[in-house]
C-alpha cells in the first residue's frame, strides 16, 4: 500500500461506517453489520477467538488443510503455475499451509490478499514475505463483496482464489451467492476457487463456540460499540450491553446480539442523532450460517463453478471445496 492511497482509503472507510451505523440503528430490530467488528482491536480479538478451545472452526479447517493442501494446490494448478489470491488479508497459518504447498511445487509465486483494511494488508505483506521469502505479496485494496477485478495473470499461470475460514457464513445466503457469482465473473477459464465452509452440528458445540468461557467473544462483540465511540464520537457504555449468542435452527445460523441491560439513550455526534434503547432491547450484530453437507457444493455450482473436489474432517464438521471455471 503506497502512502498516497492511505488517506483516501481511511476517508472511504469512515463514511462507510457512518452510513452503515445510521441505517442499522434506524432499523427495527436494530442491527449493525458484522464487518464493523474488524478494526485493529477487533482483529486482535478475532485472532484470540481462533485459538480458543471452544472455537472449533479454525483448528478443524487447519487440520483439513494440513493433510490436503498439497492435493488442493495440485488439483487447482492442473499442470500450470499458480498465483494465489485471498479474499480477506490472510488467515494466518492456514494461508501459510497453502502458500508453502504451492512454493514446494513451483518455487517463487505471487500472493494477492484482497481487503478493505490497509493495515490488515500491510500486516499480511510483512508477515508472509518474512516467513516465506519465495512469496511476493501484491496487496489489493478492494471490497470483494462488490465483485473481483484483478489484473490478468501471466501466460502459463492460473489464479486460485481462497475464501477460507467460513467467512462466507457471515453473509445472507442470497448475498453469499451473489458474492460467489461476482468472484466467478472476475475469473478466467482454468482459474480456481477454494471455499471453506462450517457445517451444521450439535447445538451445544455451536453455542460454546460463540459464547466462550473466557469471554473473548463477548469482548469481540462489544468492541463494535467501542469502535463507534472512537470513530463516530458515540457515547455507548459498552458494559451496559450483554453478549447474546443464539442458535437459530429455522435459519440454520448462529446469531450474535448485544442486549441493552437498561433503558438508555446513546448519542452519536457524527450522525447528529440520538438512539433510544429499551431495557432488554438488542442490536443484532452477526449471523454465522452453518451449511448442510452438499449445500456449499450446490452454491458453487449455481454460481458457475465446476466442483473439482471437496475435503472434510473426520467428524464432518467443516468442508473445503474446490471449484473451477471451465
Ligand atoms: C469470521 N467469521 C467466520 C467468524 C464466524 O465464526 O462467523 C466470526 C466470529 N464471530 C464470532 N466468533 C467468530
Amino acid at each position: 500500500m503506497t502512502t498516497s492511497v492511505l488517506p483516501a482509503a481511511i476517508e472511504q472507510i469512515s463514511v462507510r461506517v457512518a452510513l452503515a451505523v445510521r441505517e442499522g440503528l434506524c432499523s427495527l430490530p436494530k442491527r449493525l453489520p458484522s464487518w464493523l467488528f474488524y478494526d485493529e482491536a477487533g482483529s486482535r480479538l478475532f485472532d484470540k477467538i481462533t485459538e480458543l478451545p471452544e472455537y472449533y472452526l479454525t483448528r478443524t479447517e487447519r487440520g483439513i488443510l494440513a493433510v490436503h493442501s498439497a492435493a488442493m494446490i495440485d488439483r487447482a494448478a492442473g499442470g500450470e503455475r499458480l498465483r494465489i489470491a485471498e479474499l480477506g488479508a490472510g488467515s494466518a497459518d492456514k494461508t501459510r499451509l497453502l502458500l508453502k504447498a504451492a512454493v514446494e511445487r513451483q518455487g517463487a509465486m505471487i500472493y494477492e490478499p484482497v481487503d478493505v483494511s490497509p493495515s490488515a494488508l500491510e500486516v499480511a505483506r510483512q508477515r508472509i514475505e518474512q516467513e516465506i521469502p519465495e512469496v511476493q505479496v501484491a496487496p489489493q485494496f478492494a471490497d470483494y463483496t462488490h465483485g473481483l477485478e484483478m489484473e490478468p495473470v501471466n501466460a502459463g499461470e492460473r489464479r486460485l482464489v481462497l475464501y477460507i475460514g467460513s467467512s462466507i457464513g457471515n453473509f445472507e445466503p442470497q448475498e453469499a451467492q451473489r458474492l460467489l457469482q461476482g468472484v466467478r465473473a472476475g475469473l478466467k477459464t482454468g482459474d480456481g476457487f477454494l471455499l471453506g465452509v462450517d457445517l451444521v452440528k450439535d447445538e451445544e458445540t455451536l453455542l460454546a463456540a460463540y459464547d466462550d468461557a473466557a469471554g473473548v467473544t463477548a469482548a469481540f462483540n462489544r468492541n463494535i460499540l467501542v469502535r463507534l465511540n472512537r470513530e463516530l464520537g458515540a457515547d455507548f457504555d459498552a458494559d451496559t450491553f450483554a453478549h447474546r449468542a443464539i442458535w437459530n435452527a429455522a435459519h440454520s445460523r448462529m446469531e450474535m446480539h448485544l442486549m441493552s441491560r437498561r433503558a438508555q439513550w446513546v448519542r452519536i455526534p457524527a450522525l447528529d442523532a440520538e438512539f433510544a434503547f429499551a431495557a432488554g432491547e438488542t442490536i443484532h450484530t452477526e449471523n454465522s450460517y452453518k451449511y448442510r453437507p452438499g449445500q456449499a457444493e450446490e452454491m458453487l455450482a449455481s454460481s458457475g463453478f465446476t466442483l473439482v473436489a471437496n475435503w472434510t474432517d473426520e467428524q464432518g464438521w467443516f468442508v473445503v471445496c474446490l471449484g473451477r471455471v471451465e
